[in-house]
């Protein structure tokens, strides 16, 4: 091997049709289809290197050793592209992530989706998006769909043996439609049940969970029509709907998952006082009790600027971070800037 260490950066997504399911828990792969904007602002930047003077592999986030955790899901990943490549060096990866850390905002997706583009390059491997998407869904399945930018969907496959077919496409680049997204943060602390073992949870015990699952594709379409249209209204329903049907389905799991706080439904009602005054705005919630709102292009500065103001001054708010679509991970040539 001559490169033997590269450098990548990916974004984080947000999906406006949820995944919380999984129908090969070995594979990764999930119950039903998913769509979601690629964020242009959440970026993890992760460099591997492959180094046979290292005695196993090795992860630094932020700077600091990472919990044996975090490394059993990147393992999964090295193990393929080392496969893949024909090597059988430990790996050092170093990550870091560009927005606050501990701000309660996922970053398996842009860390998996990052690992997955270094580990592949460094091993000297150039695989299609479509391969390496696949790879990284081994590592978490909404990292998937980092590798695309814009407005991207995760194939759930199931014809393949290998998972290889349950991969991310795009469905619309960055440029087509340029939405608002602000990420109201209102808790910092790491979720205390893992989307994994949420999901496993929710599949098992949840008499909602299969009618979640059913209404997926006709949400898949509403979206994919609603994005292609750049219809705010069609897309704020699908888009709301979607996270409550799967919020509704964790909370009728079996002990209940509720990741909502007093002040995720705050921002909730904000977001419903806001339209009723005539203001088009949406939300959907993830994992965990931080709320995400999408607002149309920005016709006029000052009201996106109020509307920020206005999540901001609310009761329990700690930061509200604004950001929109872009572009898919990429590689960091060695000596170019970011
Ligand atoms: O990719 P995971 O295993 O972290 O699961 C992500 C699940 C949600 O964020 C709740 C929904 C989604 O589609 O991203």
């Amino acid at each position: 091997m001559t490169e033997q260490t590269a450098t990548a950066v990916a974004p984080s997504n947000i999906a406006f049709v949820k995944y919380w399911g999984k129908a090969d828990a070995a594979l990764n792969t999930p119950a039903a289809g998913s769509l979601s904007m690629t964020l242009r602002d959440l970026l993890t930047t992760t460099t591997v290197a492959f180094d046979d003077g290292l005695e196993g592999d090795v992860l630094i986030l932020n700077g600091a050793a990472a919990p044996p955790k975090a490394l059993d899901k990147a393992r999964p990943l090295l193990d393929i592209v080392r496969q893949q490549a024909g090597i059988s060096s430990p790996a050092r990866i170093d990550s870091a992530n560009s927005f606050p850390t501990g701000a309660g905002l996922a970053s398996s997706a842009s860390g998996l989706a990052a690992l997955a583009l270094a580990a592949s390059t460094a091993a000297g491997l150039r695989p299609s998006r479509e391969w390496l998407s696949a790879l990284a869904r081994r590592g978490s399945g909404s990292a998937s769909r980092s590798l695309f930018g814009g407005f991207v969907e995760w194939l759930p496959g199931g014809q393949r043996a290998d998972g290889l077919d349950s991969h991310a496409v795009q469905v619309a680049p960055e440029d087509h439609w340029d939405l608002r997204m602000l990420v109201v943060v209102v808790r910092s602390e790491a979720k205390s049940t893992s989307s994994t073992a949420g999901m496993a949870r929710t599949a098992v015990t949840s008499p909602y969970f299969r009618s979640f699952i059913d209404t997926v594709p006709a949400d898949l379409r509403t979206c994919r029509r609603a994005i292609a249209e750049r219809d705010f209204e069609a897309l704020t329903e699908v888009v709301e709907s979607s996270a409550l049907k799967m919020h509704a389905s964790m909370m009728t799991s079996s002990p209940a998952l509720l990741y909502w706080k007093p002040e995720t439904l705050r921002v909730m009602e904000t977001v419903y006082a806001l339209r009723a005054e005539g203001a088009p705005v949406a939300f959907t919630i993830d994992a965990g009790p931080n709320v995400k709102v999408l607002l149309p292009p920005a016709a006029d500065a000052d009201g996106f600027d109020d509307i920020r103001a206005r999540f901001a001054s609310l009761d329990g708010v700690r930061d509200v971070l604004a950001t929109g679509p872009g572009p898919g991970a990429w590689v960091v040539e060695p000596g170019s800037p970011q």
